[in-house]
């Protein structure tokens, strides 16, 4: 398979019925390993387009590919997520719908496969939009998730990135990765969704953008579907993912939106990151200040993919 380098920000028209973009996080991944990441980003984009050609929705495909993601331990989200300051994972997800504004989101939460499908739980429970820790926990119990051994989430790569950052021989912190999808479906509904093991020896507790609405996520279908990687401090603060929605609203393409977005993160806060974007008129677009950002886009149409 030929991967292509992407500008450092680039767009297109899905064209059809239903399209879904992914991200697997904005980072700076070695060039002989860019190829793995971008055929990870391809099949969870294929599975979820699949799934939206045979009439899922929307909210169903940001699920089925971020799952897909959250299982590929190549990522820094479910199994092979960065690890904390004591070696332990704890993710961070959310997933939100554009039609009535539903969003569901779970952080700092350990021990759980798949905290995308539980940020779903979240969203069709309906009574709050973030529960964490240890509530988290005893949400998806009462939901019907199944515990797992925490050691069976942690891969030899993590617990080798977080010897080289507690001996001093590399960077502490953001260490890339993250993954995200958005989507539209045959029925106007966009959605999205991001996951993520968050920053790499951070301390216990430590919550990120990617399970805060209008940080990490969010879509409405009247401006578009939003999924943010990066410096989450810094998403945070800028209330990214809402923001580069708000762009959209008011007519940007999702390319410019995430682009003014992403430059303002870099400008105001000296930060680094990605966003993906998908419009209410069904163009994507995306755009990333680092190195590299694995990212595939399926539809009716066909694919693309590039890093
Ligand atoms: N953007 C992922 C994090 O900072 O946790």
């Amino acid at each position: 398979m030929v991967t292509e380098a992407t500008p450092i920000h680039t767009q297109g028209a899905a064209g059809g019925r239903y399209c879904v973009l992914v991200h697997g996080g904005a980072g700076n991944v070695p060039l002989e390993r860019r190829a793995l990441h971008v055929e990870g980003c391809l099949r969870a984009a294929r599975v979820a387009a699949e799934l939206l050609g045979a009439g899922g929705s929307a909210l169903d495909a940001v699920e089925r590919a971020v799952r897909a993601l959250e299982d590929d331990p190549l990522f820094n989200a479910g199994t092979g997520a960065s690890l904390n300051e004591e070696g332990r994972v704890e993710h961070d997800a959310s997933i939100m719908e554009g039609r009535t504004l539903r969003a569901g989101g779970v952080c700092a939460l350990s021990g759980f496969r798949n905290p995308v499908a539980i940020a779903r739980a979240v969203l069709e429970d309906g009574r709050h939009v973030l529960y964490a820790a240890g509530g988290a926990a005893r949400f998806a119990l009462a939901r019907g998730f199944t515990s797992v051994d925490e050691a069976s989430l942690v891969t030899e790569a993590a617990r080798a990135a977080l010897h080289v950052a507690q001996s001093g021989q590399g960077p502490t912190g953001w260490a890339g990765g993250t993954v995200g999808a958005v989507a539209f479906d045959a029925t106007g509904l966009r959605a999205a969704a991001t996951s993520t093991g968050g920053t790499l020896n951070k301390r216990v507790g430590r919550v990120g953008d990617s399970p805060l609405i209008g940080a990490g996520t969010y879509a409405d279908d009247e401006a578009g579907a939003v999924s943010t990687t990066g410096h989450g401090e810094a998403m945070i603060r800028l209330g990214v993912a809402r923001a580069v929605a708000e762009h959209m609203r008011a007519g940007a393409s999702p390319e410019e939106a995430a682009r003014v977005e992403i430059a303002r993160t870099r400008d105001r806060l000296q930060a680094t990151g990605g966003v993906i974007a998908l419009d209410a008129t069904g163009r994507w677009g995306l755009a990333r200040s680092t190195d590299t950002m694995s990212w595939a886009v399926a539809g009716e149409r066909g694919e693309l993919s590039g890093y």
